[in-house]
């Protein structure tokens, strides 16, 4: 009998830190075989993730183009995952969140037949214009997935709401917070560390496609001023390698003692820096789930989330994209300790670290490996 097959395919730096935590899962099991493909949606950025999680492609798509635009990148994906389904035959493709690599190969996947499973299933910010294009990826990949893998319980009820039935959810919590157990370190040092030695650490990226030109522009310069007017806090900003967010950067925020703009971190090192940080400023949707584990605060520099648990629990601030919110906020959280000390709590509202382990358990149950069905993850901090 042919072995049951899983094609994982992921393609961007995100996408690569939250299925490295699952492929890890999937290849302690014996009711499976796996096979990974990157797309290579990013190159620099993802195999920076492929290399701290160790983890080897069986097939490279090799797509990523400079500037590409959605459609280009769309056309490579769609034409270059058609002959790895042909050969691979899955049973079931993974693909994880948001992007259009995830989206395209949902879609390839669907001409063939074959069951998609959603990891980071049930997202929503219910404006297809925000985050802009992933508020529709991740739905049209929902309409076409059979298994989805909600990371909370607000996740489930969004997919629940659009009409998916209780046994093809599974609330499972997010896969990044298992990724901690490669990342980080108890004892780390880092020379940036050195540089900024007792100041305070506010780490910055920025990136979002809906925020390029003027809106990303006015964040730039309220952080300037904010560096500028507060002498004991520093910046460390490693830019996304995107031309729109790079040239940018360094015109706004370039040749200023207490900016440090740095190329990408790898995982490790990003982890172990975001745990000495006093403040995160970011539009990045991973790092909202990340930094709660680290207590540190959260400013999301964006008009909306689709991950209101962190809102709620107050451990982050929607602060828009105008700047003005971004500059009051931080700089309360600088110079006021009770401000920050009330954007910190113990637990994490996205995970617990055994989400990889839930969707292996769910899969298994699903296809008729096994006769349990995983329990739910459950937060504390969420209604
Ligand atoms: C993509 C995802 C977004 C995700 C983000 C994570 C889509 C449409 N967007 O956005 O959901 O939040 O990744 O970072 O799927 N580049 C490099 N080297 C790299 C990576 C990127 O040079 O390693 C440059 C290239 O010029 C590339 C450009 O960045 O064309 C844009 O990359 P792309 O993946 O299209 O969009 P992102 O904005 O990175
Ligand atoms: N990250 C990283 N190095 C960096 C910046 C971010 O490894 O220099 C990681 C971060 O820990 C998080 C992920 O990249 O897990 C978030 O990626 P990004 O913000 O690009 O995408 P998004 O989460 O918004 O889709």
């Amino acid at each position: 009998m042919t072995p049951f097959r899983i094609l994982i395919v992921f393609g961007t730096r995100p996408e690569a830190m939250k299925m490295a935590p699952l492929v890890k899962a999937l290849r302690l099991r014996e009711e499976w075989t796996s096979y990974i493909c990157v797309t290579s949606q990013h190159q620099v950025m993802l195999n920076q993730v492929m290399n701290a999680f160790s983890l080897k492609a069986d097939f490279d798509l090799d797509v990523m183009e400079e500037e590409q635009s959605l459609t280009s990148l769309t056309m490579r994906l769609l034409q270059r995952l058609e002959p790895v389904m042909q050969e691979v035959k899955p049973d079931l493709v993974l693909v994880h969140g948001d992007t259009t690599t995830s989206f395209v190969a949902s879609i390839v996947a669907s001409y063939f037949q074959i069951p998609v499973g959603h990891v980071e299933a049930g997202l929503r910010t219910t404006d297809l214009r925000s985050p802009f294009p992933e508020e529709m990826n991740r739905r049209l990949t929902g309409v076409i997935a059979q298994l989805h893998f909600a990371p909370t319980q607000r996740a489930a009820a969004n997919l629940y709401r659009e009409g998916k039935s209780r046994n093809q959810v599974y609330i499972t919590g997010n896969t990044i917070i298992d990724a901690f157990a490669t990342t980080v370190r108890k004892e780390y040092s880092h020379p940036l560390l050195q540089n900024i030695k007792d100041k305070q650490l506010v780490l910055v990226t920025a990136h979002r496609r809906e925020s390029w030109g003027e809106a990303m522009r006015k964040m730039f310069e309220s952080l300037r001023r904010l560096i500028d007017e507060v002498s004991s806090a520093v910046i460390l900003f490693p830019v996304h390698l995107n031309p729109q967010v790079k040239l940018l950067a360094e015109k706004v925020l370039g040749g200023h003692e207490r900016i440090h703009l740095i190329p990408p971190l790898c995982p490790l090192h990003f982890h172990n820096l975001l745990q000495h940080a006093h403040l995160v400023c970011t539009d990045s949707g991973g790092i909202q789930e990340e930094a709660p584990s680290f207590k540190v605060p959260v400013l999301v520099m964006r008009e909306r989330t689709e991950r209101p648990e962190a809102v709620e629990a107050g451990v982050a601030k929607l602060v828009g994209t105008d700047g003005e919110c971004l500059y009051t906020e931080a700089k309360q959280l600088l110079i006021d300790r009770k401000s920050h000390e009330n954007m910190i709590t113990d637990h994490n509202p996205f995970g617990d670290g055994e989400a990889a382990q839930r969707i292996c358990d769910a899969i298994a149950y699903h296809f008729g490996f096994s006769d349990v069905r995983p329990p739910c993850f459950v937060s504390s901090l969420c209604k």
